[in-house]
Parts: C-alpha cells; structure tokens; sequence
C-alpha cells in the first residue's frame, strides 16, 4: 500500500516537474505592486513587454479587459505569466483610450465604447501583438483573455482571416480565457487548438445557459477544452479581486494557475 502510494505521488511530481510549472505556489502571482515590464511601440501599436529569466521558449498574448494594459492589475497579472516561464506581451487594445476604471462615472457610454472598439479596430491590434511575438522566433504562443480579451483570445485562436483580421495571420496554439464577454458561436467553433475557459458564479455576460452553450461547443469543436466555473466570484475576478475576501483570491489564483497549466501543457 505504501509503497505504490508513493510511487503515484512520485509520478505526479515527476509530471509536474518536466513540465517546469509551479502546480500550487501561487508566489509568482502579483495582485498589487508594481508592474516590471515595459511599454514599447511595435507594428505601429503600443504593448506592454515583460519577459521571464532567461530565454523564453514560449509566449503569452495577454488581452485586457475594457480597463486596458492602462491599468495595473493587468500588468500585473502579465508580469506573472512571465515569472511563469513565458514571453508575456500586452496590446494596448484600446490605442492608448481605455474604459475609465469606474464605468458608471457620468460621461462614459459603454455601448458608445464598444461600438467604437469592435473586431475592426482590435483585430489588427492583437495582429500586430501577435507579428512581434512572431518576430522575436517564438512559435509557441498562447492566448490569455479576460473579459472582454476573453473573445479576442478565441478570435486570436482561431482563424484571424474569417475572423476579419489581418490576412495570412495564423492564430495561437492555445486559449485561455477568463470570463469572456459577446463571444459568439462561431468564434467557438473556429478554435484551432485547445482552449479553456474561467467562469464566475455571478455573471450577467455568460450566465449559467450561456456557459452550457459554450461548452457543447468546445466539446463539438474536437480540441482538447476545459470550462471551470469558480463559486463565489463575479465576472472580472480573474483580474480585479477583494483580496481580502478568501474565495475571490483563491479563484483569481487558480484561475491564473488553469492557464499556466494549460499552456504549460498544451503549447
Ligand atoms: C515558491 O516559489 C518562490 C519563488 O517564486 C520560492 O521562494 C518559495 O520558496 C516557493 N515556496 C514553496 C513552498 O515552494
Ligand atoms: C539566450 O539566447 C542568446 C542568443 O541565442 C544566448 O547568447 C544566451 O546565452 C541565451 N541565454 C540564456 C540564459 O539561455
Ligand atoms: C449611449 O449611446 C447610445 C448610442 O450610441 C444611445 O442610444 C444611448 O442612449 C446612450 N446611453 C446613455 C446612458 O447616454
Ligand atoms: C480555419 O482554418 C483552417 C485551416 O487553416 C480550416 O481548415 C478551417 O476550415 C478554418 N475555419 C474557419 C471557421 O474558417
Ligand atoms: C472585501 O472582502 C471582505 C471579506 O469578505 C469584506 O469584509 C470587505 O467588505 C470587502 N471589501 C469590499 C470593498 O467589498
């Protein structure tokens, strides 16, 4: 009995060891701080850059939420796929104009924003993310979104070209998104490779139909997929959380470690 209890546990560590992932230590993990990579301007956009130690192998396309690299915690939560092990590069996806931090401030129309930063106008600022990555001969690259990036990850995942995007651009090896908003059925279905979702409890953009919609459809898609819901969170938590308040840091970690995990694995 112990001695093949200790061999499973042996292989588990083995597993986790080859695949170079910090499975439960959430220290690389940076809710609040300050950020460690760098702006720079590339293929006309601006991105945020920030690299692990040594020479990275693989890459992350971080894609924000409405809040853009503008705000911390995005850079933040980059900062940690690179302590991660990958190349993490942020687009500035809303050109430098990003929702305000509080969206009921008078003033701020959401369906005006959004109009304005459709697939036209983002699709080429994910491209251009994408090309620099390329640049740097990285060929592994990852696709992490949250919120609304959640359904630029799967467009980035997908094909580029149907999806409006900038011709002859392949897409991500892998996706991750955390509770994605206006996904569509179709940009499910064009996913290329594996692909992995993060959903909150609480969530009036993908509720619990939605989220029942979405995974038939990965399952149909014939990728490998994984839909984790986490109890206790609303939408956004894989980014902005109340630390203090144990289940919503406990879902920003795990939710974090899911798609380290998953491009760990997976790209
Ligand atoms: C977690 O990782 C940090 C480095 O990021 C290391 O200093 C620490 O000792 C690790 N903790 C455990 C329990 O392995
Ligand atoms: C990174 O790559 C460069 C160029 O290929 C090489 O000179 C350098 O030694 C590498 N560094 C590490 C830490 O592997
Ligand atoms: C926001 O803008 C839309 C048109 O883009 C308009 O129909 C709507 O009334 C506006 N909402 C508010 C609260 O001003
Ligand atoms: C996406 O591209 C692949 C080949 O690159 C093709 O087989 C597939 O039909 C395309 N899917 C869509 C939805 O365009
Ligand atoms: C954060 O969570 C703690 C613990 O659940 C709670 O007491 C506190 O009111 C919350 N803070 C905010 C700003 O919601």
């Amino acid at each position: 009995m112990l001695p093949s209890l200790f061999g499973i546990l042996g292989a588990a560590a083995a597993t986790a060891w080859a695949y170079g992932c910090p499975v439960a230590n959430t220290s690389i993990l940076a809710n609040n701080g300050t950020p460690v990579g760098k702006e720079e301007v590339h293929n006309g956009y601006n991105i945020y850059i920030t690299k692990p130690q040594g020479n990275a192998t693989a890459a992350v396309l971080y894609l924000t939420d409405v809040f853009g690299i503008q705000l911390a915690q995005n850079k933040l939560l980059a900062d940690s796929f690179a302590r991660a092990g990958f190349l993490t590069v942020a687009p500035d996806m809303f050109n430098g104009t990003p929702a305000p931090g509080d969206i009921n401030v008078p003033g701020f129309n959401t369906t005006t924003f959004l109009d304005r930063h459709g697939p036209a106008q983002t699709d080429p600022i994910v491209a251009a993310g994408l090309a620099y990555i390329r640049s740097l001969g990285i060929a592994r690259i990852g696709a992490t979104g949250y919120c609304y990036g959640g359904r630029y990850a799967f467009r980035a995942g997908g094909n580029l070209t149907s999806a409006g995007g900038k011709a002859n651009t392949p897409g991500t090896q892998a996706v991750f998104a955390a509770h994605p908003s206006m996904l569509t059925d179709a940009e499910i279905s064009a996913i290329q490779g594996p692909a992995s979702v993060a959903a909150a409890e609480t969530d009036a953009m993908m509720p619990a139909a939605r989220r029942t919609q979405i995974t038939s459809l990965l399952q149909a898609s014939g990728k490998e997929y994984s839909f984790a819901v986490y109890g206790g969170t609303h939408h956004g938590f894989g980014v902005r959380v109340n630390e203090t308040d144990p289940r919503q840091r406990f879902a920003k970690e795990e939710a974090f470690l899911q798609a380290v995990r998953w491009f760990s694995v997976w790209l």
